[in-house]
């Protein structure tokens, strides 16, 4: 399976070592007002070299738009686009061809298929994401033209290094859209993408690591802006369960949580509840505890979502796997070109899943025209 939603579809196609990788989109109303450049700029977010804690393969990840998209305007048919891979060395994987990489799919791909593609891992590899990044690029653009929602990525811990920013620090930031631009420049002129005051720690954390050939993992909040009550649907299309699945889906994701999350297993319910206000006819929550989501449903408040992100397998540092032609043990020690930390580069990863997902559920809604905007 390599398609993701039901009336806003994104299917990714492509290999780390591939000629290519890339998306097709289908079910984007047409009328749309999208440039190139719009998609390019995610994939720049995206892209290896973004900053000296990402991967040093050099890839300028330059993205071809071949149908979908005419004078400026999708025109409702399939949208697509792929990016040429450029800097491939697969050179460098054939040390390791037979010997399987601890914590990535190497082995599992081998057992499962009796083949793998040991380049960069293939379709496992974290460059395949380039293609929900082209899909995610349409859909923010969709649910930002059509009802003004932004969403917006940050880490929030590296290692064991908590930072002092979040959503619960200080829920009111999130209420002006000139707060989320300015923290959209100050994540984005970050090398971590961490806004928090004592990210130079976290800096360091992660150069101590990569000089002992080890790698970091950590935490990012995603939040979405603006999403109007009602979006997401009881029992097994829940906004929470659609979200879930679509972030879970993405490599090295191991934890995801709503709201308060794990968090709200220690509260009293006294404290967790949201309770609300009638303020000028509206009804109000007081506190946003549940993160925007209530029965599978969006409340109307921004929703707030977490993900623990895994240390990046490919390390340096000598370890143990075994030899799958000799059938013996084998130490491995790992050359190419990895992140030392995935966490930065897949924000923009993890919010194009958030606006594909919010995306589909809104033209299954009936919030957006499925025809033509
Ligand atoms: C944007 C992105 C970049 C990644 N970069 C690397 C990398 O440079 N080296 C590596 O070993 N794994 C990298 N990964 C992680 C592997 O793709 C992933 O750990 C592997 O496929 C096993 O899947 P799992 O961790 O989800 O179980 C990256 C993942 C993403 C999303």
């Amino acid at each position: 399976m390599n398609t993701f939603g039901d009336n806003f579809r994104v299917t990714t196609w492509g290999e780390s070592h591939g000629k290519a990788l890339g998306a097709v989109i289908d079910g984007c109303p047409a009328n749309l007002p999208i440039l190139e450049e719009d998609i390019q700029n995610e994939l720049n977010r995206r892209r290896p070299g973004y900053s000296i804690f990402s991967t040093p393969r050099k890839e300028e990840d330059m993205l071809e738009i071949l149908s979908g998209i005419f004078e400026g305007k999708t025109t409702g048919t399939p949208i697509s686009g792929l990016v040429f891979n450029k800097g491939q060395k697969s050179k460098d994987y054939s040390k390791i061809k037979d010997t399987p990489r601890p914590g990535h799919a190497d082995l599992n791909y081998f057992l499962k298929y009796g083949n793998y593609d040991y380049r960069g891992g293939g379709r496992s590899s974290g460059r395949t994401t380039i293609g929900n990044v082209i899909g995610g690029a349409v859909a923010k653009k969709l649910i930002e033209f059509t009802h003004n929602i932004k969403i917006i990525g940050y880490s929030t811990k590296i290692g064991k290094i908590n930072g002092d920013f979040d959503y619960y620090k200080n829920p009111e930031f999130f209420e002006s859209d000139s707060n989320i631009e300015k923290l959209f420049e100050k994540t984005e002129n970050n090398p971590l993408r961490c806004p928090s005051k004592n990210s130079d720690e976290m800096k360091d954390y992660v150069l101590d690591a990569m000089d002992k050939k080890d790698s970091v993992g950590g935490i990012i909040e995603i939040i979405i802006k603006g999403i109007p009550q009602g979006v997401g649907n009881p029992v097994f299309n829940k906004l929470e369960g659609k979200l879930g699945s679509a972030f879970i889906g993405i490599n090295a994701v191991k934890g995801f949580e709503i709201g308060r999350g794990f968090e709200s297993s220690d509260l009293y319910g006294s404290e967790m509840n949201d309770e609300y206000y009638i303020d000028e006819n509206s009804i109000n929550e007081k506190t946003n505890n549940a993160g925007g989501i209530i029965g599978g449903i969006s409340t109307g408040s921004p929703v707030v979502l977490r993900v623990s992100i895994k240390p990046t397998p490919s390390i340096s540092k000598i370890q143990d796997s075994v030899n799958l032609i000799s059938n013996e043990n084998e130490k491995i020690e790992i050359g190419g070109r990895h992140d030392p930390i995935i966490v930065p580069r897949v924000i923009p990863v993890l919010e194009s899943m958030a606006a594909i997902t919010v995306a589909d559920l809104m033209i299954s809604g009936g919030y957006i025209n499925p025809c033509r905007l």
